[in-house]
């Protein structure tokens, strides 16, 4: 009996994807799907039209049911989510189509110090909808006041509120780049068919509003600006500002041909200033919104990430779920090829500037250094044995005065 219904149900299954896929194939030489709203119902009711020549229609009801998909997709893999974690009671407090709030978070810090792994260890929580380095299009600088400062922070405000309308730049920059897209994986899922989907405002604002949980990384803001979105109450937002130690963070640099010549990512002085004033920003804010702003070393996530993102998700009031353990699960062992603790690879990641830079241009990098090195708990090496010796452990304790 049981088998007959799953049958039943697939072969329903399989034509209403037929239907989805005849659907598809109409708008796609059409730019635009905003029929009049009189039109949905029609197509609604009457499915086997959409084979019909009114291509307008179709669209709009494919749209429908990506909403309808994706909403049912959320409800079932939030079915054992623990909602008192999250302080409320269930899945509608977190979605602002139901006039509920998600949990925003937004990752702050530069370009090479682990923002691609902290950024997909969140969007392995279920219902994340995740809002990958909005402000690609401003290139290889920091903002760190005028005169880009109130608009990428206008634009990062508008898109934790789903509202991506006056946008755009973006819009047109990610229609040459769909890498500003394809990180979005539940976007993605949709518009790796349809790419238009992508650059659309309105398509994008609504189906953002279906998910519970909205991350965002940034690597061109410094955190002294975030106050801004700190003190938004409408937003309710919290913030993971994330560090690594600019021997690592340059040496990965290295390996990237976006960064040379660009200064603010070519050179330690540059980058240790920020990480300077990231200090100071950190004390002051920590001081006034404890509990909305953490911060975390790369190196010490990469040593314990299981710990870590425990630690990480309990702040920002995330259950923990099996998808983000299978995802600690099978991307720390990726990168073994072959060996099997998972403990040696992330030890040796965060390090393997010690045995791949030449010590002159260690000390280049100490000498400018200095002081952010110093705040931020990383140990000069005095000469190059001692730089790759085994016992020099570059990790030192380190306090945020506030
Ligand atoms: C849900 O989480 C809360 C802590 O926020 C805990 O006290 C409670 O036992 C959990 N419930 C279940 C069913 O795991
Ligand atoms: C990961 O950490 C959590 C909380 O600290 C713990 O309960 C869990 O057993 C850990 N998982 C692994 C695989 O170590
Ligand atoms: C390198 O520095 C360490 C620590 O300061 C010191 O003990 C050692 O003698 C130095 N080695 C050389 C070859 O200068």
């Amino acid at each position: 009996m049981l088998r007959r219904v799953n049958f039943y149900s697939i072969c329903i299954a399989f034509g209403l994807s037929i239907l989805l896929i005849l659907a598809g194939s109409r708008y796609t030489d059409n730019n635009y799907y905003r029929p009049s709203p009189e039109s949905r119902s029609i197509v609604e009711v009457n499915l086997p039209q959409l084979t019909s020549s009114s291509s307008n229609y179709d669209t709009e009801a494919t749209i429908e049911k990506i909403f309808e998909k994706t909403r049912a997709k959320i409800q079932m893999e939030m079915k054992n989510y623990n909602y008192s974690f999250s302080g409320v009671s269930k899945l509608e407090d977190l979605l602002m189509e139901s006039n509920g709030q998600p949990i925003r978070s937004i990752i702050i810090s530069t370009w090479r110090s682990g923002t691609t792994f902290l950024g997909e260890v969140l969007n392995s929580v279920p219902g994340n909808f995740y809002h990958y380095e909005p402000l690609l299009k401003y290139d290889i600088i920091q903002i760190r006041g005028a005169p880009h400062a109130d608009n990428a922070l206008k634009m990062l405000k508008k898109m934790m509120l789903c509202d991506f309308s006056e946008m755009d730049d973006y819009f047109k920059y990610g229609k040459t780049h769909l890498h500003q897209f394809s990180h979005n994986t539940r976007l993605w899922d949709h518009c790796k068919f349809k790419k238009d989907l992508c650059l659309d405002a309105q398509f994008t604002s609504s189906f953002c509003k279906l998910f519970p949980f909205q991350s965002m990384k940034v690597v061109r803001v410094r955190l002294r600006l975030i106050k801004q979105l700190l003190e938004d109450k409408e937003l309710n937002i919290k913030v993971m500002l994330l560090v690594r130690d600019p021997r690592g963070v340059m040496q990965s640099r290295q390996h990237r041909n976006f960064c040379q010549p660009a200064p603010d990512c070519w050179e330690p002085e540059l980058l240790c200033a920020d990480m300077v004033s990231d200090y100071v920003a950190a004390g002051r804010l920590l001081q006034k919104y404890p509990d909305r702003l953490i911060v975390q070393r790369y190196e010490e996530l990469a040593l314990s990430p299981n710990a870590t993102t425990h630690q990480l998700l309990r702040f920002l009031g995330i259950s923990p779920t099996s998808s983000v353990e299978d995802f600690l699960l099978t991307h720390t062992n990726v990168e073994v090829s072959g060996v099997s603790s998972t403990f040696r690879v992330s030890r040796e990641v965060p390090f393997k500037w010690k045995n791949t830079l030449d010590f002159n241009y260690v000390e280049d990098i100490q000498d400018a250094c200095k002081e952010a090195m110093n705040l931020w708990g990383y140990k000069v090496a005095h000469n190059a044995s001692q730089m790759t010796s085994k016992d020099f452990y570059p990790l030192d304790n380190y306090t945020i005065s506030q």
